[in-house]
């Protein structure tokens, strides 16, 4: 059996992070799969002309990354992923959530958390002003400026992640009763809030652009709606995109109908339309975002941007529901972007997103998908013999785990035959090129096609 060993031919840095560094790429190509072991201490030192504690401390990065584990007397493995069974046949692999892990920053980061702060501890154990701590909300502008939506830091309200941003915006604009126009598919996580606070939902026709302006007005005419909500920049779960001129045209309806509108960007950072919605009615909009796509969602870091009448509403609502942010999420935030990582974790996004995007446009060549090439999500329409819940289900015996259309679709029209992909939420490329892979079959009617043990 030839033993694997790692290239380290043109990589910069002390050769034991060469070595690791080498791991890591070939796990996220897939070549190193789940399982396979690797050379013992001695052999690759021998190999690679480098002395044992080298390879000992390369193995330890390795698994402080998550990526290898060792057994005395066993050897030394890559581990496989406790969320995903790709590589493992083990659990679904799960195309459901909207989430990209830059693994290789996380492992960076961590032995060098908290180090760089900005308030004191006693300052971040205790309240912040509700909208945020000054540096906090200058933060969250700066970062906001780089995602292509300047604003100004006393117009901004921190919030713990987008889902609390639309749950204030709503307090600050709805009573019980009230429509709420949308996109016909929308997010989920929006219809959730909207039965919680007894609002209904009208569902606005949709096209390649998103929503339809010669619908919007027939619902501002046909409702009297006075509330808007829309994702113009990669909406979720179709991808569109809104170009300019409908950008204006909407903006132009919101200004002749009086609608508040509320604008959800989570996805904006990713997108090639660099300007909002916002940019164009910045009085008559609630921009709403967070770090959690773009950065990370468990630091529950999000923001409303809102007129200054707006804005005292607004707090009135974080206060009401959480008094303030933790401002220890606030410090994360300017810690990465003074340090660089939140601009490079946004870089690497960008490719790797890319990177997906064309696996699966190669993978379901064929099929008609609505998607966008720097989407984090896919909407796969089905063949006419599937029904969505039939297809979900049939995805699930096969280990996939996918989104059916009835998550998102608002109104009486019913729920087109289509389910939604998240490609970012495996872990490697190679976990989603399998979890395609089984998509395709299922679309050609083929049965699974035998899974190598390992
Ligand atoms: C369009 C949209 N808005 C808001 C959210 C909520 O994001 P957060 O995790 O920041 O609460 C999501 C999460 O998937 C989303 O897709």
């Amino acid at each position: 059996m030839t033993m694997w060993l790692p290239n380290l031919e043109g990589r910069r840095g002390p050769v034991y992070r060469r070595i690791a560094d080498a791991i890591d790429e070939e796990v996220q190509r897939g070549t190193l799969r789940a399982g396979a072991r690797l050379p013992p201490h001695r052999d690759m030192a021998d190999h690679l002309g480098v002395t044992v504690t080298t390879v000992t401390r390369a193995y330890t990065e390795a698994a402080r990354r998550g990526l290898i584990s060792g057994h005395v007397g066993r050897g030394t493995f890559i581990r496989g992923h406790e969320l995903e069974g790709e590589s493992t046949g083990g659990g679904p692999i799960d195309l459901s959530i909207n989430i990209l892990m830059p693994d290789k920053e996380v492992a960076a980061l961590e032995p060098r958390m908290f180090q760089r702060r900005v308030l004191s501890w006693t300052e971040l154990l205790g309240y912040v002003p509700t909208p945020g701590h000054r540096r906090h909300r200058q933060a969250m502008a700066e970062w906001l400026a780089m995602t292509g939506t300047p604003a100004s830091p006393d117009r901004i309200v921190l919030t713990m992640g987008a889902q609390h941003a639309l749950l204030v915006a709503l307090m600050a604009t709805v009573k019980p009763g009230d429509t709420v126009l949308t996109e016909e598919l929308t997010y989920s996580g929006m219809k959730d809030l909207g039965a919680q606070l007894h609002v209904k939902f009208r569902g606005i026709a949709m096209d390649a652009e998103g929503m339809r302006v010669d619908a919007l007005e027939a619902a501002c005419r046909s409702t009297k709606a006075r509330i808007l909500y829309c994702m113009p920049r990669l909406q979720n779960p179709t991808s569109a995109v809104m170009s300019e001129r409908r950008r204006r045209q909407v903006a132009a309806l919101a200004e002749k109908y009086r609608l508040t509108v509320i604008e959800d960007d989570v996805y904006g950072f990713l997108s090639p339309e660099r300007s909002s919605l916002s940019a164009l009615i910045p009085d008559r909009t609630i921009f709403a975002t967070s770090v959690s796509k773009s950065l990370f969602p468990g630091i529950r870091l999000g923001c409303v941007v809102g007129s200054p009448a707006m804005v005292e509403k607004l707090t009135a609502a974080v206060w009401t529901t959480t008094i303030c942010v933790p401002p220890i999420s606030g410090d994360l935030l300017c810690g990465w972007m003074e340090d660089g990582t939140a601009a490079r974790i946004l870089e690497w996004k960008r490719h790797e997103v890319a990177a997906r995007q064309g696996m699966a446009k190669r993978l379901l060549d064929g099929y008609r998908a609505q998607t966008h090439p720097s989407s984090p999500h896919m909407w796969l329409h089905l063949p006419a013999r599937w029904t969505t819940d039939a297809f979900a289900a049939e995805m699930r015996s096969r280990g996939v785990i996918v989104n059916a259309s009835t998550a998102f679709s608002v109104g009486d029209e019913g729920a087109p035959r289509a389910i939604r992909l998240c490609l970012g939420t495996p872990r490697t490329r190679a976990g989603l090129e399998q979890a395609l892979a089984r998509i395709a079959e299922a679309l050609a009617g083929r049965t699974m096609a035998a899974r190598a043990v390992v």
